[in-house]
């Protein structure tokens, strides 16, 4: 019987996830169909019921609904936890679970297809919002030597980087975009303006000596921060597609138990 997965979002129609988990399912043709469902915005755990109802397995959630999905499971893994959101949901008998794949995605993308450290680098993140909070922890147990979070509120870049510092990771700071400063080796973009091809003023001088810059969105072209990066002499910049299929194929291994090929499908969508 042909499994059967969705994506659950509002607005859901741009979501590229069928054709990243189809195109896994055809490596070994494992028997799937993944859908997009638009869930109404106030009515989230019907439609994740209804769906179960149908016979789904297993489903991603994107925008707006992470942090209610964490909500309606469960059970979660600990980096749900720490994100305080989820973004793949399966069912155990009536149990729903719930994981978040995204700052697993982001370490893959950077440290095994960019082929960039993060072990003992001095990284930047830019934003605090719900996208930050998903692969802080991830991020932190790659063991940077600090991770920065500068946000145009600084009190939510305050609150995140206290919520993460408890003794054991590396140490993690707050500030506010303009009053930023000190140099870095990774600086990672999760402004959500950067989605509509705007950047806000940085100080001069954040990036060290062969620093390179990753943009958590995406695009046709690269984006406003990745040609801010250039700008500011990164060694090489990369944009967020892969970290989209890397996230993808934690959770289709979840629910398929086997690991599909990233490559050929980041090529494909490329
Ligand atoms: P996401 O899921 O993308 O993280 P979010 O939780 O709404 O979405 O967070 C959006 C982030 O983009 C926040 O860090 C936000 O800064 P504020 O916390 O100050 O609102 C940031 N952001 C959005 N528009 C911005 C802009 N024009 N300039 C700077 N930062 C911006």
């Amino acid at each position: 019987m042909t499994a059967l997965y969705c994506v659950f979002g509002n607005p859901v129609a741009h979501s590229r996830s069928p054709d990243i988990h189809h195109a896994f399912a055809a490596q070994r043709d494992d028997d799937l169909r993944y859908e997009k469902r638009e869930a109404p915005l106030d009515d989230f755990a019907g439609t994740v019921n209804a769906f179960r109802e149908e016979g789904g397995l297993g489903a991603n959630v994107t925008v707006p609904f992470k942090e209610q999905a964490f909500e309606l499971c469960d059970a979660v893994t600990e980096r749900a936890g720490q994100a305080g959101a989820v973004n793949t949901l399966w069912w155990d008998g009536d149990k729903l679970h719930g994981d978040n794949t995204d700052g697993a995605g982001m370490v893959k993308d950077i440290r095994d297809n960019q082929g960039w450290a993060i072990q003992g680098k001095r990284v930047l993140v830019l934003g605090a919002g719900g996208a930050v909070r998903g692969v802080m922890g991830p991020l932190l147990a790659q063991a940077p030597t600090l991770v920065r979070i500068a946000n145009r509120t600084e009190e939510k870049a305050a609150v995140l980087a206290r919520g993460f510092m408890d003794g054991k990771n590396p140490p993690v700071l707050g500030s506010g975009l303009d009053n930023l400063s000190g140099q870095f080796d990774l600086v990672i973009n999760a402004i959500s303006a950067g989605l509509h091809g705007e950047m806000p003023t940085l100080p001069e001088g954040l990036l060290a000596e062969g620093a390179v810059a990753y943009d958590m969105v995406y695009g046709s072209e690269p984006t406003p921060f990745m040609v801010w990066a250039q700008q500011q002499g990164a060694a090489a910049t990369a944009d967020g597609l892969g970290m989209l299929v890397e996230q993808a194929a934690e959770a289709f291994e979840i629910w398929r138990g086997w690991r599909p090929d990233s490559a050929p499908v980041i090529a494909g969508l490329r």
